[in-house]
């Protein structure tokens, strides 16, 4: 069987998942995220490259990066930078792949703010307030198998 190759990329504050807000985050680290993800893809024929950056213009080096790659999918959560990033959003447009937008929580619960996306504009696939199995079930989207 192929191996399908993906890139998750994580953005600001997520790296304190656990701490963050676990009212709204869960207490799952990010550790605890991937290690749960990799558990549950294990039957299926994946390789995922994890990233995570606080910076802005590192998550748009790693999407270029990327773009030009043998990887057959993108997850990106791009936190806050979802409704901020015209950078975020214009690399995202040069993506000639499935790109999956995940947010860990459903942000329309949430402050007006989080309601606009500009990120989500470029992505194929939007998949929020699936907390933990977030991750899991968006590479699971993009898996024929
Ligand atoms: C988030 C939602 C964003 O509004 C927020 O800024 C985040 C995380 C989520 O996963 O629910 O940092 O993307």
């Amino acid at each position: 069987m192929k191996q399908s190759k993906f890139l998750v990329i994580n953005g600001p504050n997520l790296n304190k998942l656990g701490q963050r807000e676990p009212e709204i985050y869960g207490s799952k680290t990010l550790d605890d995220l991937i290690k749960f993800t990799e558990t549950k893809l294990k039957m299926h024929q994946v390789e995922i490259e994890w990233f995570q950056s606080n910076i802005e213009g590192e998550i748009v080096d790693k999407i270029q990066e990327f773009t030009d790659s043998d990887k057959h999918g993108l997850i990106i959560n791009p936190a806050a930078y979802s409704h901020t990033s015209v950078a975020i959003f214009d690399a995202l447009k040069m993506v000639n792949k499935p790109i999956v937008e995940v947010h860990l929580s459903n942000t329309h619960h949430r402050e007006e703010f989080r309601s606009v996306k500009l990120t989500a504009k470029a992505s194929t696939i939007i998949m929020e307030g699936l907390g933990a199995k977030s991750y899991y079930l968006a590479v699971l989207s993009q898996l024929d198998d």
